[in-house]
């Protein structure tokens, strides 16, 4: 009887439990109703942790972006004002009160790199963390998720305010950023280039994008001569979402490690076969395929981080200027335009398998041939359309507008949709 009740509590703290260090199994003897408790606070519990995680930390990365890049001795020359302009954005919620009146105040010297420092000691710059030696100098640093996935509301001035995780930060230069690095050797190694070469492609990325597939198969440029970089996608309503990235790598777990690992360098183990493969010349040659370090600071995260990504809802959009065009276009969404034959109400995106060919959609196939299952294209879920205007829209922001998506899907597709038609496929689009 002791073990039949032993059982359930057992996988309740299996599934709730990150920290491995935690204990599996408590001494007391479980009653049902102390079950169901403990599955509530532990997923609070869960919650808390993933978005310190998100938020906090940098699974150990300061030994590769500070100990080997060197790229603290750059941001320690850099001051707020141009930090500002490559994108960095500053946490409201960490500044002391008598900073914020400062601020407003304009009594901050924004050309100083000192407030940078300064800013970066109280952990008030979103998604980097700065680390200082007891005289107060900045030995290294490092990157955590919130770097490209979340912004700020701007409430105090642009670029300062309240964290808005999930919102892909389209301002944010991390290309310009990584080539500002004072030793680029690690990134030269890897990819079998040189300096410059390294730094061209960097340059080429421009704000709001980041090459996840650089690192993998060494492709800086598409056949067009264009970057090979994608937009940073919203990382808020992925609940309900199969397959994850413009070209389904997999699920959420398992694009946590692999960034958290392989792009962050952080340090964790990591295992994706897929990657032992010429596909991927330099992922093979690097051992990608498999990582394993001594201590593991990343797969113990995963489970909150999960939990987190999940928990994030789209931000809704503001309501629309004219609520009968939206109105007509919705219809149209659902009807004669076809799109919610893919595009599925609540996520929008498909019910089931996402995935869809580069002839479906009308585009070439190069991203998608870039991933394990090549040729496909995920269903990109809809909902925050609004927040992630800036950069365009599809995987390379190649639509620079929602009426450019429009036409395209009008041409490819043969919808015949007039200039009505399609104002109220926008306008609807804008509420989602
Ligand atoms: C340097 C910028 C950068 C950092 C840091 C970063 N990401 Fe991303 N993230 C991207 C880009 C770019 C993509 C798109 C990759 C693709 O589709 O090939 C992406 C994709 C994703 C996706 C898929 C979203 C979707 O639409 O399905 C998730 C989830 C995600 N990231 C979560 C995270 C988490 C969690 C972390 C921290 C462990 C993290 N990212 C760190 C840039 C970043
Ligand atoms: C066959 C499935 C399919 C149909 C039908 C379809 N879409 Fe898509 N949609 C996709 C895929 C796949 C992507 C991702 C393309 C990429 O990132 O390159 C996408 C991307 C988008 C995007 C860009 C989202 C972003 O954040 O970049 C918008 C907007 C969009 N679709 C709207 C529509 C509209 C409007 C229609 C109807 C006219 C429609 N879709 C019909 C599959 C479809």
């Amino acid at each position: 009887m002791r073990l039949f009740h032993l059982l359930p509590l057992t996988i309740t703290f299996a599934a709730c439990t990150s920290q491995s260090d935690q204990p599996r199994v408590t001494a007391a003897e479980p009653e049902p109703i102390v079950r169901i408790e403990t599955v509530e606070v532990c997923s609070n519990d869960l919650l808390a942790e993933g978005q310190h995680t998100f938020r906090f930390d940098t699974f150990g990365d300061e030994a590769f972006w500070g100990d080997q890049l060197h790229l603290h001795e750059a941001l320690a020359t850099v001051s707020p004002r141009t930090a500002l302009a490559v994108g960095l954005k500053v946490d409201e919620e960490a500044l002391p009160a008598s900073l914020i009146a400062q601020l407003a105040a304009g009594e901050v010297d924004l050309d100083d790199p000192a407030v940078t420092a300064a800013l970066l000691k109280i952990d008030a710059v979103v998604g980097v963390t700065g680390k200082f030696d007891n005289t107060g100098k900045l030995t290294s640093m490092g990157i955590q998720c919130a770097f490209c996935h979340s912004t700020v509301d701007d409430h105090l001035a642009p670029g300062i305010g309240k964290r808005r995780d999930g919102w892909p930060n389209r301002d944010l230069d991390v290309g310009k950023i990584i080539s500002l690095a004072p030793n680029l050797t690690p990134f030269t190694d890897l990819l079998g280039v040189d300096a410059d070469t390294v730094k061209q492609v960097l340059l080429s990325w421009g704000p709001g994008k980041f090459d996840a597939q650089l690192i993998l198969d060494g492709k800086g440029f598409r056949p067009d001569g264009k970057s090979a970089a994608t937009l940073i996608p919203a990382a808020y309503g992925l609940a309900g979402v199969n397959q994850h990235t413009y070209t389904g790598w997999g699920s959420v777990p398992y694009w946590n490690a692999f960034v958290a690992v392989l792009e962050m360098h952080g340090q964790g183990n990591f295992d994706d076969a897929r990657l032992d493969s010429d596909q991927f010349p330099v992922a093979k040659r690097a051992g990608f395929a498999h990582v394993r370090v001594t201590e593991d600071r990343v797969t113990p995260k995963l489970a909150g981080l999960h939990v987190y990504q999940l928990s994030l809802a789209a931000p809704k959009a503001p309501n629309p200027a004219d609520a009968n065009a939206a109105a007509r276009g919705e219809a149209l969404f659902g009807g004669a335009a076809k799109c919610g034959s893919c595009h599925m109400a609540p996520a929008f995106t498909d019910s089931g398998w996402n995935m869809h060919t580069a002839d479906e959609i009308g585009i070439d196939d190069f991203q998608a041939s870039r991933s394990p299952d090549k040729n496909l294209y995920r269903t990109t879920p809809l909902l925050g359309l609004h927040t992630r205007s800036k950069g365009g829209y599809y995987h390379d922001g190649r639509f620079a507008t929602l009426g450019d998506v429009v036409d395209h899907y009008d041409r490819h597709m043969s919808l015949g949709l007039t200039a009505e038609k399609k104002a109220d496929l926008v306008a609807y689009l804008g509420t989602l």
